[in-house]
């Protein structure tokens, strides 16, 4: 774990998070449950919009909404003057229900569908990220049938594939995403683009990956863009958006280093000092900058709150705990052999003592959300927190086994209140429906 001034052990021994005991939570609106700490959330994103404009002075941050959507962020986001970036008309229309203005998005997605880029231009999106030649044209069609012009960036594929600790740079152009610069394809989309009556070309765009802590990365990145940028103004194509993407790593678990805010903003200082240096010996017009970081903004933030039920010990083996949640509200151990830190609230100031096993309560051998970690003896009852689980668990949460999605509770300055209520079952046979064949 990676404790901070709202996220620590009180004098009575139990976590702490935004001022308020999670033994206290857990009791209030019961387990399992995402808690997530708001002011948290609001000081990362003010540090990342801050350097953007104190190391490049013409920029923006958009928040990947993709990370952890529902109106509650959408509308931190709006006070916050953060801009999003949104991947389906879900994700549009909830931001959208929160009072969010929705020219200050990015759509993104390989396979926006066409009922997706109706609605995203009929309620005036900002800009749609292009991620295939026939958007272009579909684009262009909706845009003229709503008598506007679309901005566009497009989502290119500039070769650099960063992953947790390392990169490489490859010429590899097999993704589902982006267009390759290596090969043309981005080069060709744009001249489609600017063919087109009803579609503004704006910029480029592109996102090395996730969970990256190798800063170089991005500079390499930028390294790339900016000599495109410079190859297009060649030919008179001017570039006004440059979108780096998202992918500043956080902490899980283990050797997963450890930052604060301010080394946070490191992955954005890093990335302008390069782009400052690109612009200048490249010699190209200084473009508008947007980053669109996720889970960096609400990663951490995040806790989940689970009560401990049955123990089962088989001897010389392991010893299992299981809780009331599991791979329902967090899919990434079984997905992405994601690893995570844990402790017993209630017993948050004491020693480890035995190697245990969380394991949800799903049918299916893979839940296990936490392997071999050592906590104080547990017993039914107590109170499990995992660490880290703000970012891709509840908006990746599922019913599997019927299981009820937990409610997500926003905590700041020792006060809580729901963000998204609880489902109930009424909630889980709501769509359900006796067949009739007509
Ligand atoms: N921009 C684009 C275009 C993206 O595709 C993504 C993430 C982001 C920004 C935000 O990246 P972040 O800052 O959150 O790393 N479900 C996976 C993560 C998938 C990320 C997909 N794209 C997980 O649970 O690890």
């Amino acid at each position: 774990m990676n404790f901070r001034d709202t996220l620590n052990i009180g004098k009575n021994g139990h976590l702490q998070i935004g001022g308020v005991d999670c033994v206290d939570l857990a009791k209030k609106y019961s387990t399992p449950l995402f808690v997530m700490d708001e002011a948290y959330i609001r000081a990362v994103a003010r540090a990342f919009k801050n350097t953007v404009e104190t190391t490049y002075g013409y920029g923006g941050v958009a928040y990947a909404s993709k990370a952890f959507s529902c109106k509650a962020i959408y509308q931190v986001m709006k006070e916050e003057d953060m801009n999003i970036d949104v991947v389906s008309a879900g994700e549009i229309y909830t931001a959208i229900c929160s009072g969010f203005d929705i020219s200050r998005a990015y759509f993104h997605g390989n396979n926006k569908l066409v009922s997706e880029l109706e609605f995203a231009i009929s309620h005036d999106i900002g800009h749609i990220v292009v991620d295939n030649l026939e958007e272009v044209d579909l684009i262009d069609m909706i845009a003229a049938k709503n008598h506007v012009v679309q901005k566009v960036l497009i989502r290119t594929n500039p070769g650099v594939e960063a992953h947790t600790h390392s990169f490489i740079q490859t010429a590899k152009i097999d993704s589902k995403f982006g267009f390759s610069i290596k090969n043309g394809d981005a080069k060709q989309v744009i001249d489609k683009i600017l063919t087109k009556q009803n579609v503004e070309f704006e910029g480029v765009h592109c996102h090395i990956g996730s969970q990256i802590f190798d800063k170089s990365a991005f500079a390499l990145a930028v390294d790339v863009m900016t000599d495109f940028i410079a190859q297009l103004a060649k030919e008179n194509i001017k570039v006004a958006v440059l979108n780096m993407g998202g992918g500043f790593g956080v902490h899980y678990s283990g050797d997963d280093p450890k930052f604060d805010i301010a080394q946070y903003c490191d992955y954005v200082a890093t990335l302008t000092f390069k782009l400052n240096e690109c612009i200048k010996s490249k010699g190209i017009d200084k473009p508008y900058l947007m980053i669109e970081p996720g889970r960096s903004i609400v990663g951490e933030a995040g806790i989940t709150l689970y009560s401990v039920g049955a123990i089962k010990e088989i001897k010389g083996i392991k010893k299992y705990l299981s809780i009331d949640g599991g791979m329902t509200d967090n899919i990434r151990p079984a997905l992405y052999d994601a690893q995570y830190d844990a402790i017993i609230a209630n017993k948050a100031d004491q020693k480890g003592e035995e190697v245990v096993t969380i394991a949800g309560k799903c049918c299916e051998s893979g839940d296990i959300i936490v392997k071999d970690i050592c906590l104080p003896k547990a017993e039914r009852g107590d109170i499990v927190a995992v660490f880290t689980t703000g970012a891709y668990c509840y908006s990746m949460a599922s019913n599997y086994n019927r299981n009820t999605i937990p409610p997500v509770v926003f905590v700041k300055d020792g006060k809580s209140a729901y963000a998204v209520k609880p489902q109930n079952f009424e909630d889980i046979v709501r769509n359900d429906v006796e067949v009739k064949y007509e």
